[in-house]
């Protein structure tokens, strides 16, 4: 396997305009971030989009195709990734895989979605389509309520109060404050999350990721094509590890809803490709798609022991100073979480900080970054280990 590097990114802002169209969004995220890095289109090889919701809510597929042609790519390898939420990070894997490979020595993997043209009733039922079908969004279950019921759980084992959830939004939304691209730019306090509206018992409105639209990209380069690129004083990102796993999509065929096994599996695969642990990693990008997935994550992936994962809030670990920063440019719940461009515009972050680029959000001396990417409610989990060199 070769190394792979990221030498160009670009992300345009999250949006509730329900005006945009997500191949323009795309298209604008491709073309810039080529044009950052300065490879030219002809030595593109592949482009992998991500996407969930345009074949259900726009009856459009090939999507691959579709972004390559109006980025000036038609010819090349193009196919759409879907794994629900966490398409964006698969399309950045399979991306990843076929530049390490030697495939291709330069491909592109973007994310792209629109989800605020249709009612709320609409995108709601397109989203349940990640979950079991037969066994959970048949019967009416959405994630939503697939996350209230794990909410639900988790407070009554280990006795949580919702105020004790309240630091991972309260963070996300402060970080969203000075994030351009973030469609959140609201802080928000304690008493702003106790009195935002129960959605469905017990998560409330600030517990959630909106819905919204995006798109962005990344370019990757083999080692060869990278040190031909890179300018002096550049950082060099490079890809460390790449990894996936997945657990049953319904909840009722897991053993223990409260561990999320194939968040454990592909954070132990990262952590080993990489060859690194859990204290070499200076700042997360997780899913926190809900305020019960980021602690879920974070004790399933083993930064916090069961039922603590809430306490590292509380403590302030998780701010751009702390520890373990999370969700540094606004995250899933204020950034937003346009679902299948969400992990694409995860790796841009983490590249920007590992850049020194991420202006008033900067993590001082950040050097590793673990970035994961989750579909549904962790059926579909795919890490990635960013590192600065030099
Ligand atoms: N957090 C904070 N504020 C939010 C918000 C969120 N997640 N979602 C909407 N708002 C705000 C809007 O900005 C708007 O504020 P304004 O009146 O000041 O402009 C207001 O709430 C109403 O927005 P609207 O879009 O009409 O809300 P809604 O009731 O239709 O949708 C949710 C709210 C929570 C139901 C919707 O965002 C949702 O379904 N989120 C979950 C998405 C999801 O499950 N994604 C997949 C994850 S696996």
């Amino acid at each position: 396997m070769r190394d792979v590097y990221i030498v160009g990114v670009s992300q345009t802002p999250v949006s509730r305009d329900s005006t945009v169209h997500a191949r323009e969004l795309a298209t604008t995220a491709v073309r810039q971030a080529l044009a950052e890095s300065s490879v030219p289109s002809s030595r593109v090889g592949a482009l992998f989009a991500g996407n969930m919701t345009g074949g259900i809510l726009d009856s459009q597929t090939q999507i691959g195709g579709l972004v390559a042609d109006y980025a000036g790519l038609a010819g090349i390898e193009a196919v759409n990734v879907e794994a629900a939420c966490a398409s964006g990070a698969a399309a950045a894997r399979m991306a990843y895989l076929s530049v390490a490979a030697g495939v291709h020595d330069v491909v592109i993997a973007c994310g792209l979605e629109r989800m605020t043209h249709v009612g709320r009733d609409a995108i709601t039922r397109a989203l349940a389509t990640a979950a079991d079908w037969e066994l959970e969004s048949s019967k009416g279950e959405s994630f939503l309520s697939l996350n209230a019921k794990l909410m639900r759980a988790y407070m009554e084992k280990h006795a949580a109060r919702p105020e004790d959830f309240a630091p991972f939004s309260i963070n996300a939304h402060r970080n969203a404050l000075t994030n351009p691209n973030a469609v959140f730019h609201k802080e928000i306090g304690v008493d702003d999350y106790l009195q935002s509206r129960i959605v469905v018992d017990p998560v409330r409105l600030y517990d959630v990721s909106p819905v919204c639209n995006g798109a962005a990209a990344i370019v990757l380069a083999s080692a060869d094509v990278a040190a031909g690129l890179l300018g002096a004083g550049r950082a060099r990102i490079v890809i460390a590890a790449s990894s996936a796993a997945t657990a049953p999509l319904a909840l009722v065929r897991r053993p223990d809803i409260l561990h999320l096994q194939a968040v454990e599996t592909a954070t132990q695969k990262v952590l080993a490709q990489a060859r690194i642990t859990h204290a070499d990693i200076d700042f997360l990008e997780l899913h926190d798609a809900y305020t019960i997935m980021t602690a879920l994550c974070l004790e399933s992936a083993g930064f916090a022991a069961r039922g603590t994962a809430l306490e590292l809030g509380k403590e302030r670990r998780i701010a751009l100073d702390g520890d373990l920063p999370l969700s540094t440019m606004g995250g899933l719940k204020a950034r937003g979480h346009p679902v299948g461009a969400t992990g694409i515009y995860q790796l841009v972050e983490a590249f920007l900080q590992l850049s020194g680029l991420a202006g008033p959000n900067q993590v001082k001396n950040a050097e590793v970054a673990l970035v994961q990417n989750i579909g549904g409610t962790a059926a579909t989990v795919v890490n990635h280990v960013l590192r600065r060199i030099g």
